[in-house]
């Protein structure tokens, strides 16, 4: 067998489950261990073909799967494994190269911070400060924070009790105490709290829960009064602001330090690909730059293992690249102003049925709402078990509600009809 087979068999294999993925029970339908019991207990000794492996992946692993690539998942932040993204993966494999420093492969640094100044630019994002990409959101943070602690050592991370529960782990990690401020009514941070020896204020433009946008130009504003760093995750509604008419929700974020934007949520790009910039790329470096005798510096050029915590860095921009070479700006600002539009769509379909509400704004693409009386929980598993979509629950304000969260390239207006009818057959039958 040749890997040019082998290659063929692959692709076949891509193409047909994007092709009938739509068809699949979104949510996997198994038990814990139940997916392990059917593996192998030892690794194989002799060499197997890879066909063997596309056999298991298709009778044990896929209904093993939950669907992120399906356009009726709807849980958490949905997203898209885009084609150029898949193709981009294999030729990122393919070159395998380590993105740790500039001599280590000249090209894909250049490359990275190319796509990036491409990338702040269709944000709007100020330009001529430092950019990479950084595996997630999470990571990122760790990395604003690291800087924020080298400015000012000790003191408290704040962040809105609707921050995503990375930031306090962050704050954790880099040992600063974190606090969380409470929200408005629509749900953004409150910027007029006391911010006591802050050392950091983490914004968030598109909270988990809601995708409340904090108030990111007061927050700068505070932060200047204490010497604080101020954060923005913008991981998933940072996407928006390719939209002129959206452009807002990145208000105030010239004066930040730090902004992170994650493409493998919104912006159509495979796990794992989050956009990292700093107006500070001086205290990045202090906080991470260290020469080791066998990684000599080049003169002039960016060594990217000095602005986070990793040393190897996968060839991610290369996939980043190709997604903002295969759509063009257009393409990407189409996809999501028709998931805008369907999110709109959905929640005039909840605000017009009896019995339900829709509980918070939703400007961007997700929709959190419930139903008056059923157990909005259960509702949420039920509508998941029927296989047609997946949502999850969650807390708002201590009350049950569910989100419904728009982020795949494939999905259509039927496919939002067609949820709302299985939500409202659920809640009939509670
Ligand atoms: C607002 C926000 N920030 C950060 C994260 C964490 O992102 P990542 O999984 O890239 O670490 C999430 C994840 O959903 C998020 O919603």
């Amino acid at each position: 067998m040749s890997f040019r087979d082998d290659l063929d068999r692959a692709a076949e294999w891509a193409d047909g489950y994007l092709g009938r993925v739509a068809t699949l029970p979104v949510a996997a339908r198994v038990e814990p261990g139940e997916i392990r019991a059917r593996l192998p207990q030892a690794p194989p000794e002799e060499p197997e073909p890879f066909e063997a492996l596309l056999r298991d992946l298709d009778e044990i692993i896929l209904p093993g799967l939950t669907h992120w690539n399906h356009p009726r998942f709807f849980a958490w932040f949905a997203n898209t494994g885009s084609a150029p993204g898949v193709l981009a993966e294999l030729l990122i494999a393919t070159l395998n190269v380590n993105n740790m420093t500039w001599l280590a492969s000249p090209a894909a640094t250049e490359l990275e911070l190319t796509v990036m100044d491409w990338l702040a630019q269709l944000l709007g994002l100020p330009r001529g400060g430092h950019g990479h990409i950084e595996d997630s959101a999470s990571t990122a943070t760790v990395a604003a924070l690291a800087a924020a602690r080298t400015q000012k050592p000790g003191g408290i991370v704040y962040a809105s009790e609707q921050a995503n529960f990375s930031v306090e782990k962050a704050a954790r990690l880099v040992g600063l105490e974190f606090r969380a401020v409470a929200v408005d009514d629509e749900f953004r941070m409150r910027a007029d709290g006391p911010f006591d020896d802050a050392t950091a204020i983490v914004a968030t433009v598109g909270t988990t829960g809601t995708t409340s946008v904090d108030p990111v130009r007061e927050l700068a504003g505070r932060c200047a009064e204490h010497g604080a760093w101020l954060h923005v995750d913008a991981a998933y509604a940072g996407a928006a602001a390719i939209c002129p008419e959206l452009r807002w929700c990145l208000d105030g974020v010239e004066e930040a330090d730090s902004v992170v934007v994650n493409p493998h949520k919104w912006l159509f790009t495979p796990m794992d690909c989050s956009a990292f910039w700093t107006r500070r790329p001086e205290m990045l470096h202090e906080a991470f730059a260290l020469v080791p005798d066998y990684l000599a510096a080049t003169q002039d050029a960016v060594d990217l293992k000095d602005f986070g915590p990793a040393l190897g860095r996968r060839f991610r921009a290369l996939k980043l690249w190709a997604v903002l070479r295969w759509y063009g700006a257009e393409g990407l600002r189409s996809l999501i102003r028709e998931h805008v539009r369907l999110a709109q769509l959905f929640a005039s379909l909840v605000d017009a049925e009896p019995g339900w509400e829709v509980v918070a704004p939703h400007p961007f693409s997700t929709v959190c709402f419930r139903h008056v009386e059923a157990d909005n929980d259960e509702l949420a598993r039920a509508a998941t078990a029927t296989g047609d979509l997946f949502v999850a629950s969650s807390r708002l304000r201590g009350r049950p509600m569910i989100r419904l969260a728009i982020g795949n390239e494939q999905t259509t207006e039927d496919d939002i009809r067609r949820s709302w009818e299985v939500l409202r057959a659920c809640a009939a039958r509670q």
